[in-house]
Formats: structure tokens, sequence, C-alpha cells
């Protein structure tokens, strides 16, 4: 990694900002921000994460990257999607369950979806991590966040919960963080 020896990672939460720092292991050091910025809505994750890192950078005036992520449910039409936060709030894992109670197979397919944007003043640029999975019968798992103990990533019989450290190895997150991290090897 070059120029760019530390960055700002704009985030209130720190499961996200912890599993970040986790990925870049010292390589780059990372500092959270947790200040607040506006989260434009009914948009897709790309436009609420380049509106986010512009105002991120407006207000620290340093190089710095958000997160968008949430999950998508195809068979309900990519819900909650960029609204994963609030559905969360409201209705929570179980309520994402009862949704799809009596689905089977396809219809309990589901992806983590994760946008970095990253403005350093000059340009936004954003990078995208994608990991498919199943929606669990039911809640497993203690570690992580989220919906992680009712996430079950494709070719593995846990949950994001259950997989704890593992998650890092596979994440929608850690997929976005390292085309981030190969960026910024060329900056
Ligand atoms: P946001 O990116 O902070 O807006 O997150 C949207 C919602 O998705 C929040 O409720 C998070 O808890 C959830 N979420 C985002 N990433 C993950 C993850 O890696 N595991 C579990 N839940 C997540």
């Amino acid at each position: 990694m070059a120029a760019i020896k530390e960055l700002y990672f704009c985030t209130g939460n720190r499961h996200k900002f912890n599993e970040v720092a986790e990925f870049f292991n010292g390589k780059l050091k990372v500092i959270q921000a947790d200040i607040d910025v506006d989260e434009p809505r009914g948009e897709s994750f790309e436009e609420i994460a380049k509106s986010c890192a512009k105002q991120a950078y407006k207000k620290l005036k340093k190089p710095v990257f958000v997160e968008d992520a949430g999950l998508a449910i195809p068979s309900l039409g990519g819900f909650p999607g960029t609204y994963s936060a609030w559905v969360f709030k409201k209705l929570g894992n179980d309520g994402i369950l009862k949704l799809l109670e009596g689905k089977t197979g396809a219809r309990l397919a589901a992806e983590f979806v994760s946008c970095i944007g990253f403005c350093d003043g000059k340009a936004i640029k954003t990078f995208n991590g994608i990991c498919k999975g199943i929606i669990a019968p039911n809640c497993r798992g203690n570690a992580g966040f989220g919906y992680d103990p009712i996430f079950q990533p494709a070719g593995h019989n846990e949950t994001f919960a259950e997989l704890g450290s593992g998650k890092l190895a596979i994440s929608h997150r850690s997929i976005a963080v390292g085309a981030l991290q190969k960026y910024l090897r060329d900056y």
C-alpha cells in the first residue's frame, strides 16, 4: 500500500469498524470517524455510499470511506435492501424469519451487499461486495451483529454468527474492502 498510511472510516457501527480494521490487519491504519451524515432514502446502495462519502469528506477534509450494507432477499423483491437498518430495528431477525415461514429451496436465497464509498476531495469511488447464501430456518450463533444469526453463506453449514472470525474470509464487506485495498495500492 503506497501513499495512504491511514484512512478514516466514517461509521457509528463498531462491529463494522472492527471487521474492517481486522481485514487491513495493520497494513493500513483505519481510524473510526463517528460523524453524522444524512443517508438518502430509497436509493441504491451505491448512491447512498456516494452521497455519504461526499458528506463525510466535506466535514472531515481528509480521505475517508463509508460503507452502506444490507441484506437482500430476491423472493421478497430484494427486501429489506437499502431499508435493512430500519427493518432490523422494526422487525428484527424474527420478523424476517416470519416473512419467510413455509418457504423452501430457492425462495430462501439471500445475499448480503456491501458498497464502500471513498472520497479524497478529488474523486468519489465505489467498491462493491456481494456474499450469496440462504436465510437459515432459525437464529443460530452469538458472534457478529445484525442479520448475522440468520444468514448462512453458500458452501457453509454455519451462519455468519456461528462462523465468528471465519466471516472475514468470505463476507460482502471483505470483498468490498479488498477492492478498496487494491485501489489504494496504486493510489
Ligand atoms: P448500514 O449499512 O449501517 O445502513 O446497515 C444496514 C443494516 O444491515 C443494519 O441493520 C445492519 O445491522 C445490517 N448489516 C449490515 N452489514 C451486516 C453484516 O455484515 N452482518 C449483519 N448485518 C449487517
